[in-house]
């Protein structure tokens, strides 16, 4: 059994966000990426952002996990303003980005090492492998495993720096039909394991609405939110029940239209 001390987490909330680049065929114009962006995730929610490529989605993850800066608007983590990254804040990508030269356990540890907390923090090392179910592998090597451990690994690796959000990039998406319904209920059992506030990138509309509280809609040309649909279904739950079935109508027709409307 895993007896994982707890972190609080944390409420997160985006106001009026705009970010540009600069053009790629023109490095003297900008383009705007991201216009007016407000949300607000509460303690312990977990919502989905979904919208076609190119809306601005990583953009915005990038944002929050303070690895870039806003041209305007404001960032909240509880009440401290996002300035710079920060452990508190966990990233998972579509690559697990594993380093291949250490084992399991050492990738798990890496962040520790890098915050000098590894002595203090050693035993939580199995515990978080427990959590992601990886003890028996804790010597293997990267190679050694299949994508869905892989994914596991860096999925323990974000966790055991207790991040009072957690931002999921696709994290699933590399991975077959199957193992991705298999790490949806995952990651969903270390959510309601650690009761992390998460932010999740996915394509796909299924996911979406199996696994958040919320799904928030982009669209692109600049990118901004388009639409916000609470998830009010009982978990587990089944995707193939009627409810679940009107919410994907709805919200394809909806992604549809907004990737066919005149800019
Ligand atoms: N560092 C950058 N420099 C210039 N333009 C950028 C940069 N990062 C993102 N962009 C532009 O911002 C827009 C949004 O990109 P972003 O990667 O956030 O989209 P996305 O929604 O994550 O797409 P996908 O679903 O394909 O991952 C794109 O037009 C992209 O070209
Ligand atoms: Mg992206």
């Amino acid at each position: 059994m895993v007896t994982l001390a707890q972190t609080e987490p944390a409420a997160l909330s985006l106001r009026g966000i705009s970010k540009s680049f600069a053009a790629p065929d023109d490095p003297l114009t900008r383009r705007l990426a991201l216009i007016d962006i407000s949300l607000s995730l509460a303690p312990g929610e977990l919502v989905a952002l979904i919208g076609p490529s190119g809306c601005g989605k990583s953009t915005l993850l990038r944002l929050i996990a303070g690895l870039d800066t806003p041209d305007s608007g404001e960032l909240t983590i509880g009440s401290e303003p996002i300035t710079a990254p920060s452990a508190e804040r966990g990233l998972v990508f579509q690559d697990p980005n594993l380093f291949p030269w250490l084992t399991v356990r050492r990738n798990i540890e890496a962040g520790l090492v890098a915050r000098g907390l590894l002595r203090e923090k050693r035993a939580e090392v199995d515990d978080f492998m427990r959590l992601v179910r990886l003890e028996t592998f804790a010597n293997a090597y990267p190679h050694h495993l299949s994508g869905g451990m892989a994914q596991r690994a860096a999925l323990a690796r974000a966790l055991i720096n207790h991040p009072k959000v957690l931002l999921l990039d696709e994290p699933l998406g590399a991975l077959d039909a199957f193992t991705r319904m298999q790490m949806q209920d995952e990651v969903l059992r270390l959510w309601q394991a650690r009761r992390t506030t998460m932010l999740l990138v996915t394509h796909d509309i299924d996911e979406a609405i199996y696994m958040s509280d919320r799904i928030m809609i982009m669209t692109p040309t600049p990118g901004r939110i388009e639409r916000k649909i609470d998830i009010d279904l009982s978990r587990p739950r089944d995707r193939s029940s009627e409810a679940f079935l009107r919410l994907r109508s709805n919200i394809l027709e909806h992604l549809h239209f907004a990737g066919t409307a005149p800019a």
